[in-house]
């Protein structure tokens, strides 16, 4: 199909939830992607924090090949070999005793709510079942990812809304406990707020809601569906702040570009799940899972999570140089890993185009906040280009 009739046909079929550039993306390899005309892309966006080990790996498609021969679904309604494996590699690797498994970031949202829900009105004298989550934050788009993500841009139109649940400020530790009451079940937090404009939490904010949540009686949630899986420079983005949730998500990178979504939890939620009280007929999914397995086996491999905190720093040291050369631009740099985030004074979408057309895909994070998410596998003379190009695309500007 030629790019102009994909768009067109785009336009006619496709309910437009999205509003997407006019080229046509056919084929990725390692950090490029390539389009219907034959341009070549160095992807920043990384399918939005999905694609860590880039496009094609040997072994990820291997193991896709391999277990799409033998099994592709059976439901769980049966043991199966490739979700046991990768839910014993994620406890081994986790604070965790168990897993769910499911299909997408918001799915293994939706089931964490459940999940704390079912443990707070059963597991106590008496119910306890709101929760508390954050301004600025973002799970997803299904009921409780919105009802619980503090946007209201997210809200709009869709009320009303899940009950129950109170919203405090990121990194306000007072904010927090002013909120809670006998009846909360659980804190649920981003270590570091994506979505909401790359916002890493600080240590003594997640340290505190520890605290908290021993001293009231509450779950500690971590939503590293973004973050986690190597990301931040460290496996578990929670591992650079001394802290251990009582349930995690986890989505994106895990799949290696295949759809899963896991919620990892600790004992003491798990007894209070029952069999039937959740399920997802598409969760476990064996071709997913063997994915999983190839990819988390690499996250773990020795030295790949120090080079990302090492390119991390990188990333972020070199566009620190670019706010001190454009302050008239760039107000600030956030960002941890290979998560980084320019705070531009124009309107972040407005540089998307400018990267584009020196063949570079990069995204935003709000409206001013230009954000780099690399593949994991990124090397640093790529990102000395795209850092080079941000300084003449700024030049241009003045
Ligand atoms: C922190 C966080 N939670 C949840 C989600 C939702 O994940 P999904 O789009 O796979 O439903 C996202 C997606 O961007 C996210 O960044």
């Amino acid at each position: 199909m030629k790019t102009e009739d994909v768009v067109k046909d785009e336009g006619q079929y496709i309910l437009q939830t999205y509003g997407r550039p006019e080229f046509v993306l056919e084929r990725g390899n390692g950090v490029y992607l390539f389009d219907t005309d034959g341009n070549r892309y160095l992807d920043f966006v990384s399918g939005l924090a999905v694609n860590a080990l880039g496009y094609g790996d040997y072994d990820v498609l291997k193991a896709i090949e391999e277990q799409a021969g033998k099994l592709m679904h059976v439901s769980n309604l049966y043991h199966t070999i490739p979700s046991v494996k990768l839910a014993k590699m994620l406890v081994e690797s986790s604070f965790a005793d168990r897993v769910f498994f499911c299909n997408s970031g918001t799915e293994s949202w939706e089931a964490t709510l459940k999940f704390c829900r079912k443990w707070g009105n059963t597991t106590h004298d008496k119910p306890k079942n709101r929760l508390i989550a954050f301004n600025d934050s973002f799970h997803g788009r299904t009921y409780g990812s919105i009802s619980t993500t503090g946007q209201p841009k997210y809200h709009q139109g869709f009320e009303p809304l899940l009950p129950g649940i109170d919203f405090a400020d990121f990194n306000d530790l007072t904010s927090v406990e002013k909120l809670v009451t006998d009846e909360t079940c659980a804190i649920l937090v981003e270590p570091l707020q994506a979505e909401g404009g790359i916002h890493a939490a600080e240590p003594e904010f997640l340290q505190g809601l520890r605290a908290l949540c021993d001293e009231r009686e509450m779950l500690l949630v971590f939503d590293e569906i973004q973050v986690g899986c190597g990301r931040l420079g460290s496996l578990w983005a929670h591992q650079q702040y001394g802290v251990e949730p009582d349930i995690m998500t986890l989505a994106k990178a895990l799949g290696g570009g295949l759809p899963i979504g896991v919620a990892l939890l600790r004992q003491k939620v798990a007894d209070a799940i029952a069999a039937g009280d959740h399920a997802a007929t598409f969760g476990a999914n064996p071709v997913a899972c063997a994915a999983a397995v190839t990819v988390f086996g690499k996250l773990l491999e020795d030295g790949f999570i120090d080079s990302v905190r090492e390119k991390g720093e990188y990333l972020i040291g070199r566009l620190e140089k670019l706010q001190e050369r454009w302050p008239e631009h760039i107000t600030g740099v956030r960002g941890k890993g290979l998560i980084a985030g320019a705070v531009t004074v124009r309107p972040a979408a407005e540089y998307l185009a400018a990267f584009r057309e020196r063949d570079i895909l990069v995204a935003t994070a709000g409206a001013d906040v230009v954000r780099f998410l690399p593949p994991l596998i990124v090397e640093k003379d790529r990102i000395d280009e795209v850092v080079d190009v941000f300084d003449e695309i700024l030049r241009q500007d003045t």
